[in-house]
């Protein structure tokens, strides 16, 4: 029968026998997909892969250097680390409109990766972390964010880079992906990884994007991650994160008055994304999560759960 060790030692073989002498870049966004892929083309051909990981300054806390870490630890390959924070910043000053923010990030994103492609003369192949619900609902993608991705979906890789697509995974589910990282030996702490947009936290805060802003989200975030993760509940939902609302509402802060942020908790159960419903967390679990966010985070007095199911509903709030 089928299995995920045969699936990886089939994949492995064909990967080598495709590639041969050339070389191959991909671009490492930190999850699970790519991270994936990343190893098994190493495992497969060695230092002819290149990884590009594009820092593009909404990422979560610690996000990027975990997984950078990880890789340059375990496997001696060809990482290319690019702070590229200020262009994207720069660009989304003053932008409101979720489709525009999703717009700017992917046309960012595909510049700054063909200028750093294009420092690979020898690269023949693109290899990219499509699953299978990409390819049959390609058009529910919201944007071109997974970039590369959608930018694919739509038609087509820009003209001046001529590579050749690979998708060792475009057969696969999400659950199946997370078989092939234990079968690879990969550690929990990227195999369970939640599913993170391209866009990252800019379309988890509602209107402009700015660095302080960022900030706010990121402390919140931290916490709604680490209450997951200590109460064994990350596992258990598809995805868990914070929505920063540039809403102010009245608190009360020992003496005195505050005027602040508000910020949504969003966690939800799915199999693929496609339908998802809001997670029955423990009401303890949420107390803790909502003392310490307005406790420790400054910015934000006041904190709500979203407790909508998708559809109507989406997942990410832009
Ligand atoms: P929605 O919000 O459409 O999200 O219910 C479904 C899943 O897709 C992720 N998502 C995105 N991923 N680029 C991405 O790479 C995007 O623009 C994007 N929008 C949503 C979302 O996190 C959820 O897992």
């Amino acid at each position: 029968g089928w299995t995920m060790a045969s699936f990886v030692e089939t994949e492995l073989a064909a990967l080598k026998e495709k590639v041969g002498d050339d070389e191959v870049v991909c671009a490492l966004s930190g999850g699970v997909d790519s991270t994936v892929v990343a190893v098994m083309l190493h495992k497969a051909i060695g230092k002819k892969l290149h990884c590009i990981f594009v820092d593009n300054g909404l990422l979560r806390l610690g996000e990027g250097e975990e997984v950078a870490a990880y890789l340059r630890e375990h496997f001696d390959l060809n990482l290319h680390y690019i702070n590229a924070s200020k262009l994207f910043l720069d660009r989304l000053a003053g932008v409101t409109d979720p489709e525009q923010k999703r717009k700017i990030i992917g046309t960012s994103f595909i510049e700054v990766f063909e200028v750093e492609a294009a420092k690979l003369p020898k690269v023949k192949y693109l290899a990219q972390g499509t699953l299978y619900p990409d390819v049959i609902e390609s058009v529910s993608f919201k944007g071109p964010s997974a970039v590369i991705k959608s930018h694919h979906n739509v038609g087509g890789l820009p003209d001046v880079m001529k590579l050749e697509l690979i998708e060792p995974l475009r057969e696969l589910f999400k659950d199946e992906v997370r078989k092939v990282a234990v079968e690879l030996g990969m550690p929990d702490f990227i195999i369970w990884r939640h599913p993170f947009p391209g866009p990252g936290l800019a379309i988890r805060i509602i209107g402009e994007v700015t660095e302080e802003r960022l900030e706010i989200l990121r402390r919140t975030d931290k916490i709604v991650q680490s209450e997951l993760l200590a109460s064994g509940w990350y596992r258990k939902v598809w995805q868990g994160f914070a929505v920063l609302l540039p809403l102010k509402t009245v608190g009360v802060m020992g003496d005195g008055r505050t005027y602040e942020n508000v910020a949504a908790i969003r966690v939800v159960d799915s199999l693929d994304a496609m339908t998802a419903d809001w997670s029955r967390l423990p009401s303890e679990i949420l107390a803790s999560m909502s003392g310490r966010i307005i406790n420790e985070v400054k910015g934000v007095n006041r904190v709500v759960f979203d407790i909508s199911s998708k559809p109507p509903s989406t997942i990410e709030w832009e």
